[in-house]
């Protein structure tokens, strides 16, 4: 049976990919979810698989060698999946510290102790292992050309705090590749979208932020683009990438779905009307009127755009959810589950908002 680790598994896109998982190879894996439960982890994410007898939960902080040394100790390891991180471009422009201590000294401790933990006396490792980093397109910069996209041999040229530490932590991985021959795979994927998002990210903060009648803070003149990909479909990509991409290859992922974010906010606006019930309360308050726009986020990057050549021609990669039904199984899912997102924005959420938003 393969044993996967999975770091942030209690996040949005690792609690999406423990589902995925299980749903695609069912219990023919055994799966163990590393996470520290930051702010953006939440266990409720994973509430329907705790009990099962192949998934374990254990609570560390990828920072904390000795913990991790434990787990690679205690199990067989197969393959690791590195998603833990921490993500928010805005939190990494007032503290990028952390973002330097969870995504390039996590992510380096985390290769350190698979490296340990595999590597024969020879210095070579066994078949199959890999280790999966999971990673941004945000590490490639802003693209001014409009006919210009991200591919796998795009230079680095992060701006944020935030893909500044991603493009470092890619680095390492790729040092490793190169002093150790370690198994390893980088993914670099665009804008995720879809259910379990943390309403600090464009899509669920807006979805929250009209169902309440809430203004919609839009930065700078709202026509930045960002390349948006249905979650599901960035797991079936990690899927495939660790089947079977080759070892020290990086892949790009996203489906060419390049929207501007004025162009989103009105998808959202647009979409919740359509689906809350003609007697819904909330409906009357929900319009154009409340976008507001807000002071630019500091650096932000103008375009995002990956071309996903490389994993559609060598591994079959191909996107199955359109934007269009993607965005509205999105709000379906935070329509049905609005207990999920009141417990997510109760206690820290409040605070964290009104000192990033001035209400
Ligand atoms: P997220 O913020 O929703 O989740 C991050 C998870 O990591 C949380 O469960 C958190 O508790 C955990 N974590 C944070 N610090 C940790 C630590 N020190 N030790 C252990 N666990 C820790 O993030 P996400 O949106 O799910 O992103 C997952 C990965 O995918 C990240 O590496 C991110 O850079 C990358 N990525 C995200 C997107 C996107 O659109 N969200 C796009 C491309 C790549
Ligand atoms: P975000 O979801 O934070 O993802 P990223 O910065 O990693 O691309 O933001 C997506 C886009 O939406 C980005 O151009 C910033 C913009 N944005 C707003 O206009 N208002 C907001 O309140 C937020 C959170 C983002």
């Amino acid at each position: 049976m393969k044993t996967y680790l999975v770091t942030g598994g209690a996040g949005f896109i690792g609690s999406n990919f423990i589902h995925y998982m299980f749903k695609k190879h069912g219990d023919s894996i055994r799966i163990i979810n590393l996470d520290a439960l930051t702010y953006a982890g939440n266990l409720g994410n994973l509430e329907d698989i705790a009990g099962k007898e192949n998934y374990t939960f254990v609570k560390a902080d990828i920072r904390d060698g000795k913990a991790v040394r434990k787990i690679f100790a205690e199990n067989e390891i197969d393959v690791v999946v590195h998603f833990a991180a921490e993500s928010h471009v805005d939190r990494s422009i007032r503290t990028p510290e952390v973002f330097v201590e969870t995504n390039v000294l996590g992510t380096c401790i985390m290769l350190n102790a698979a490296k340990e933990a595999w590597e024969k006396e020879d210095g070579s490792f066994p078949e199959g292992k890999k280790f999966l980093h999971v990673s941004t397109d945000e590490v490639y910069g802003s693209l001014s050309d409009p006919n210009d996209y991200f591919y796998e041999t795009t230079p680095y040229s992060p701006h944020s705090p935030y893909s500044a530490s991603k493009a470092s932590s890619d680095l390492l991985v790729k040092a490793y590749v190169d002093t150790y021959h370690f198994p390893a795979n980088i993914t670099n994927c665009s804008n995720n979208y879809g259910p379990y998002q943390f309403p600090e990210k464009l899509i669920p903060l807006i979805i929250n932020n009209a169902l309440h009648g809430k203004k919609l803070p839009v930065y700078g003149d709202g026509k930045n683009v960002r390349d948006w990909l249905f979650v599901e479909d960035h797991c079936k990509g990690i899927d495939m990438v660790i089947e079977n991409g080759k070892l020290g290859e990086t892949y790009n992922i996203g489906g060419h779905n390049e929207k501007q974010n004025i162009e989103i906010i009105g998808i959202i606006l647009d979409t919740l009307q359509d689906l809350l019930p003609e007697d819904d309360e909330r409906r009357k308050n929900i319009s154009r009127d409340l976008i507001t726009f807000v002071e630019d986020r500091k650096g932000h990057d103008r375009r995002y755009a990956i071309a996903p050549d490389k994993i559609k021609a060598d591994l079959g990669w191909e996107p199955d959810t359109m934007f269009a039904e993607g965005i509205r199984k999105t709000i379906e899912w935070y329509l049905e589950n609005e207990a999920w997102m009141d417990q997510v924005t109760s206690g820290d959420y409040q605070s964290y908002y009104s000192r990033m938003y001035n209400v």
